[in-house]
């Protein structure tokens, strides 16, 4: 849970894929990545992935 900057690519697309699922409990997130389409999940996804990386 939390900061995004750094984290795994594959690991936010998967939380967002969690969200749109409804697999993974949410109060906003799920409304939302309704929003975005599968390449702008990624794209996303990869650009928090490149920020500030730990
Ligand atoms: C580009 C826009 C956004 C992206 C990519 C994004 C992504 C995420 C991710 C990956 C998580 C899981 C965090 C974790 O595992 O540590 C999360 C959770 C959360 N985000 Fe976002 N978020 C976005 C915008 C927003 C906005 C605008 C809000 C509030 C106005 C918000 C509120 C929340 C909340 C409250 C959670 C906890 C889950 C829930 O209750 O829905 N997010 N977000």
């Amino acid at each position: 849970m939390g900061v995004l900057a750094g984290r795994p690519e594959a690991e936010i697309v998967g939380a967002l894929e969690a969200f749109r699922l409804g697999s993974r409990p949410a109060t906003i997130m799920n409304r939302i990545v309704k929003g975005f389409d599968a390449q702008e999940s990624h794209a996303i996804a990869a650009w928090f992935a490149e920020q500030g990386k730990r």
